[in-house]
């Protein structure tokens, strides 16, 4: 098994009422425990690398454990680049082997985000590389941009903008954000499910992105605060109203918070009970089991994508 686009994963996804997971990697030990979670349940697979990703790890290391981990479980792995904002950004990555890009033409004035969509669209289909646009802005913080309030996507403009772009799945704004806090504490969490129905009338058969999706599992906050953190009140997207998603036309379910919670808890915890410890691979084997674990049950409650390999 290659690295693959997303073109049949989604085709699959969308047909059998179920989300592929696109978790975000820095490193190998998020990369280990990712696709260990996804061999053991057979699930198809996106490892999505954002620009501060890459210039933390490297393309080129980041591509070679990522190619390392299809040859370690035989899975089908996507290989996407998370919120490119440039067309170079888009090229370079399709250049360097990505098999799906994003760009994030969310923040520009309508026409200007199709037309920088299209000409990434042209670019990689003719290289074989699938393509995600961006319609409506979530809140939240997004490589260091702080964006107070939801623009939510309009329905009205979704067949038009696919049209004239031919992007292969849309990202859109329906109450998710980014980051670990994504409701004031008190808030009661609330999806615009209407709006998602809306657009699926609109964009029959069309595969649709959730960003800003983790839950934020209250007990990896606990364990951080625990053991010396600091963390405010945080509160994410409860996993019922994912998995709900994950039943209609959403096929990608974006994931990061999540794995950084579950390393920093464990890390945390485990310099709280030994002190003494200072090889990194004491602290570094218990930190990819927790992403493990986390991604595991992910794969099982939320996204419905276990066996689907
Ligand atoms: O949406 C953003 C992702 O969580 C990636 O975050 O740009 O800090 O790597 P990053
Ligand atoms: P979270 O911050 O909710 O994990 O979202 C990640 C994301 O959307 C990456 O593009
Ligand atoms: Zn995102």
């Amino acid at each position: 098994m290659a690295l693959v686009t997303t073109k049949e994963m989604f085709k699959k996804a969308y047909d059998g009422g179920y989300a592929i997971g696109a978790f975000n990697v820095n490193n190998m030990e998020i990369i280990q425990g990712i696709t260990e979670a996804a061999m053991e349940e057979r699930a198809p697979l996106i490892l999505q690398v954002s620009s501060g990703a890459r210039k933390y790890a490297n393309h080129t290391y980041l591509m070679k454990l990522i190619e390392a981990a299809v040859i370690e479980t035989g899975l089908p792995i996507a290989v996407h680049l998370d919120h490119g904002d440039t067309f170079e950004l888009c090229k370079s990555c399709i250049d360097g082997g990505f098999t799906s890009v994003m760009i994030d033409g969310s923040h520009h004035r309508f026409e200007d985000n199709i037309a920088l969509t299209k000409q990434v669209v042209e670019y990689a289909h003719s290289k074989g590389v699938t393509v995600e646009g961006e319609l409506g802005q979530l809140a939240g913080i997004e490589d260091d941009v702080n964006v107070a309030e939801h623009a939510f996507t309009d329905p009205d403009q979704v067949e038009e903008f696919v049209g004239r772009t031919g992007v292969d799945s849309l990202a859109i704004a329906i109450g998710t954000s980014h980051g670990a806090f994504k409701f004031k504490p008190g808030q009661k969490p609330q999806l615009r499910f209407d709006i998602l129905a809306e657009i699926e009338k609109r964009l029959p058969e069309f595969p649709i992105v959730l960003h800003g999706a983790s839950s934020v599992i209250p007990e990896f906050v606990a364990k951080v605060n625990q053991y010396g953190g600091q963390m405010p009140d945080a509160i994410g997207i409860p996993e019922e109203m994912l998995r709900q998603a994950a039943k209609s036309a959403v096929c990608k379910i974006n994931i990061d918070s999540d794995l950084r919670l579950a390393m920093t808890a464990s890390i945390r915890e485990h310099f709280a009970v030994n002190p003494g410890h200072f090889d990194p691979r004491q602290y570094l084997s218990p930190a990819r089991a927790a992403i493990k674990a986390m991604v595991k049950r992910k794969l099982v409650n939320v996204l419905g994508c276990s066996g689907k390999a």
